[in-house]
């Protein structure tokens, strides 16, 4: 019997045992290639038929009860490494914090700007997908094959995949947003788009688009146009008034189509926009939307409507006074901090 008492003896005290490596050598004291047990196993080959049957079984109990405390132990001790690395680890919250916050990149900051106004006067705010099929950038917006419009735009198409591209302006959206929605739609989209340009101080082959869309089944002229497109270049450049001028232009899915202007003066060496400046700054275009394009949307009640797009780069820059595009995708912390402390402020 003199193995049952070392065993229990020995369960006792690895049942003290807290650290896992201290617990490992205590194992293979007993259990390991000289062990106490397993010498005790050797002993067997010289006994014979039912002794060595039944001090085999005797043996092998003592053993699994000493591997079951083993591996309790071995439990308890990895818990309580555990709740100790927790407690080592605790974030003293009443540490002085490091005060240096990150903020919204301008882009960003004024595209929630432009989407937070526009919806609370009742727009949706919608996008469209990035990959776009030839139908939702071109077909529907009453560009056919073949119509130079689709040349001008520098389209990147999606290789191997047919009739797919990277759209080149956000007026896609309008289709969707018109397919959709009953009317009357008021609508506002901001996006990335892409053009096979090269990047230069006022080109990227990525910027971004906003464009807005009003249809309704009631007439809608260009006095209407006009006045929207003033509410939103003032609320852009957050003066209280504009004056805007339009110029004669072509776009396949407005019709009559123009370039917006709007007036500004130079003070200091920077553009400000100025209702009563002297000179006229081209900012996006706009006009009445093609009667083709409500028919590729499906809609037959010759419904009214506008659309303008703008790039929105290219009135961050201005509004912000920035010469180059490329400072705007730029990772210099110093610009970037810069811009968005003006923009904050
Ligand atoms: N999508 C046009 C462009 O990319 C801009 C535009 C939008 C013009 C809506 C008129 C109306 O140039």
């Amino acid at each position: 019997m003199e193995i049952e008492a070392t065993a229990l003896a020995f369960i006792n005290a690895i049942k003290k045992l807290n650290n896992i490596s201290e617990i490992d050598l205590e194992k293979s004291k007993f259990l390991g290639k000289s062990g106490i047990l397993t010498k005790e196993f050797k002993k067997l080959s010289v006994l014979d038929g039912e002794n060595k049957i039944s001090e085999g079984k005797r043996l092998n109990a003592i053993k699994n009860q000493v591997e079951d405390a083993i591996n309790n132990q071995i439990k308890i001790a990895k818990q309580l490494a555990l709740n100790k690395k927790l407690k080592e680890e605790n974030v003293d919250i009443t540490l002085p914090v490091n005060k240096e916050f990150g903020s919204l990149h301008i882009l960003s900051y004024e595209i929630r700007r432009i989407k937070e106004e526009y919806k609370a006067h009742g727009f949706l705010i919608l996008d469209g997908p990035e990959v776009e099929t030839e139908f939702f950038n071109f077909d529907a917006l009453n560009i056919p094959k073949y119509h130079p419009a689709r040349q001008s735009q520098d389209t990147f198409y999606i290789k191997d995949f047919q009739d797919t591209l990277l759209r080149t302006q956000t007026s896609c959206v309008q289709i969707r947003a018109m397919q959709k929605n009953a009317l009357p739609l008021s609508m506002i989209s901001i996006g990335k788009v892409y053009r096979n340009d090269q990047l230069d101080a006022t080109h990227s082959p990525m910027f971004h688009q906003i464009e807005g869309l009003v249809v309704d089944n009631k007439p809608i002229n260009i006095g209407n146009l006009k006045d929207a497109l003033s509410k939103f270049v003032a609320f852009v450049f957050d003066v209280d008034s504009v004056s805007l001028r339009f110029r004669p232009s072509f776009f396949p899915f407005t019709e009559p189509s123009m370039e917006v202007d709007c007036c500004y003066s130079r003070e200091n060496g920077n553009i400000k926009i100025n209702k009563d400046g002297n000179s006229w700054l081209e900012l996006g275009g706009a006009g009445m939307v093609h009667p083709n394009v409500f028919k590729y949307c499906g809609i037959d009640t010759e419904p009214y409507g506008f659309a303008f797009g703008f790039g929105l780069e290219r009135l961050v820059m201005l509004k912000y006074g920035i010469n180059d595009i490329r400072s705007l995708y730029d990772t210099d912390m110093r610009i970037l901090k810069h811009y968005s402390s003006i923009a904050s402020n």
